[in-house]
């Protein structure tokens, strides 16, 4: 049987992450902690160090709900939706203001045509356009945190790291994480004294250090 090479996506991959065309270098480790990887073939704002911390931070906790502020072109969004949809032990949900933008785009990679399949199938996964401020995200994350007590990482990537920090650490229970993205880029010790001091918030050692080591960029949090 031929295949049809009509459904062959037109599109060239890469022609915005050419930074990261590795073809005319030699790989070194130091090309693992570049940021704005692709990953799986698609865009994925991270570097791979991200996925091994996501990977052993996840089967250190065991969390049962995990929150991605921010989806984007979706490739993070799709390791952890199939990371939620192989184990069964998490519910992964992904919130995204515009999925036109970036998610549904395949010229520049966006990913969300295949997560959409995922969420279809699986009931660990879903993704969501909508306000992450907006009252009807906070309830929905609130009733799984407090009511449904889900061992919960809420992870901040969005476009106001340090609002996510501000309006999410309130609802931490002590064996939740929180963990934002761009640290020391967007968001400091210093702008967010105040929100960890209110909320009793530390650093999650060792694995702070371990996302500084492969930099990863993100930072994880605790209540202490
Ligand atoms: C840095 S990107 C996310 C990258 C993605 N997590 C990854 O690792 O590939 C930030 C995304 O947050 C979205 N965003 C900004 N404000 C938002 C809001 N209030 N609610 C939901 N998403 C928002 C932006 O549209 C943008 O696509």
């Amino acid at each position: 049987m031929k295949y049809d090479k009509s459904l062959l996506n037109p599109y060239i991959q890469g022609k915005d992450i050419d930074r990261n065309n590795f073809s005319d270098v030699i790989i070194t480790p130091n090309h693992m902690f570049s940021i704005c990887q692709r990953f799986m073939g698609a865009g994925m704002s991270q570097n791979f160090g991200a996925i091994m911390i996501l990977e052993h931070y996840n089967s250190i906790h065991d969390f049962q709900y995990v929150i991605e502020i921010g989806s984007e072109k979706g490739c993070l969004s799709t390791y952890l939706a199939n990371l939620a949809g192989m184990t069964e032990r998490f519910f992964f949900e992904t919130y995204e203001i515009s999925k036109q933008s970036h998610w549904y785009n395949r010229e520049i990679e966006g990913a969300g045509h295949w997560f959409e399949k995922l969420e279809k199938i699986s009931p660990f996964i879903s993704s969501h356009e909508a306000d992450i401020f907006s009252d009807d995200v906070l309830s929905h994350v609130e009733e799984n945190m407090h009511d449904n007590n889900l061992k919960t990482l809420i992870f901040c990537d969005g476009g106001n790291k340090i609002k996510e920090l501000e309006v999410y650490a309130p609802l931490l229970k002590p064996e939740d994480r929180i963990m934002v993205h761009d640290w020391n880029i967007e968001i400091s010790e210093a702008s967010i004294n105040h929100i960890m001091k209110d909320n009793n918030l530390v650093y999650d050692e060792p694995m702070s250090h371990s996302c500084g080591n492969l930099g990863t960029t993100m930072m994880v949090f605790r209540k202490s």
